[in-house]
């Protein structure tokens, strides 16, 4: 049985860009077993044939190994702390600024910094990277359309202000979607843009084991201005990893950081 599982993960690994290694096995076991179920397959084994023998079958697996469940402005008081804490700070500052929703899934949450923005005042020297590993989400996040389960923390006239109808939903202004550069790019790869005054990574990290959640606090880190701001999500802790130094707390409840400017001695 174990002997199995771990071919599967090994055939997984070799035949999509989904890297499992750096991922916690109950959910991965989990996601799997959704599609062993819908095929009613019962053991590793048959179903790693079967992946052998149906191409296609690869590419619903890779759906449901990335959980695209997104919301916009999801945790309100978590964007209410940005809006009234940090984009003041942003607004303040010269020069132009650069957002990366990292895992953005299907766009609502670097949508969302784009409306803060323009909220804010700052739309036009803002840069937003919206990137994850999944192609359809990554479609579907540049086509800009959503359903109103999206909406679920989303004020009635924020959604009047950005939002148009659209014949299958809600399409976000199009104005906005170019404020938007969406990327496909795995976390445990170096991104080539610039760097950032605010990287957002939520719901993301909860899904990986401690030395992947290391190596990619590290990605941010170098890729975050002195002072910068770090995001992560409601259930996720830095807690026990060594790359936590590298960054102090500002709002214990809703897990956002700042990088030190202190170079603390960490792991390379
Ligand atoms: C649950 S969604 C989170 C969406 C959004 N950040 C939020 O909190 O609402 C997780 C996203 O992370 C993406 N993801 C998972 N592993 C990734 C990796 N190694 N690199 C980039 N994106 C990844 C998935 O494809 C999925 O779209």
């Amino acid at each position: 049985m174990e002997n199995s599982f771990e071919h599967l993960i090994d055939y997984i690994e070799k035949h999509t860009s989904f890297r499992c290694q750096n991922y916690k096995v109950r959910p991965l076991r989990r996601r799997i077993k959704v599609r062993m179920r819908a095929l009613e397959i019962e053991s590793y084994n048959t179903y790693w044939r079967y992946l052998q023998n149906h191409p296609s079958e690869l590419k619903k697996l890779q759906d449901i190994l990335t959980i695209n469940l997104s919301y916009f402005f999801r945790n309100t008081e978590t964007f209410d702390f940005l809006s009234t804490e940090i984009f003041p700070e942003f607004r303040r500052m010269k020069g132009s600024l650069t957002f990366w929703s990292a895992g953005c899934a299907r766009g609502e949450e670097p949508y969302s910094l784009a409306i803060l923005a323009a909220e804010h005042g700052i739309k036009n020297r803002v840069r937003i990277y919206g990137t994850d590993i999944d192609d359809n989400a990554l479609n579907s996040a540049k086509e800009g359309i959503y359903s109103s389960v999206s909406f679920h923390y989303t004020p009635e006239e924020i959604k009047k202000r950005y939002f148009v109808n659209a014949n299958n939903g809600y399409a976000i202004r199009h104005d906005l979607i170019g404020d938007v550069k969406f990327i496909k790019l795995d976390l445990f790869e170096k991104p080539i843009f610039e760097r950032c005054q605010l990287v957002v990574c939520r719901n993301v990290l909860i899904y990986l084991d401690r030395p992947g959640q290391s190596a990619i606090l590290k990605t941010f880190y170098d890729h975050m201005t002195n002072g910068a701001y770090l995001v992560i999500g409601k259930v996720e802790l830095l807690i026990g990893l060594p790359e936590v130094k590298l960054f102090h707390l500002v709002n214990r409840a809703e897990h956002i950081y700042r990088k030190s400017d202190l170079q603390a001695e960490v792991v390379s």
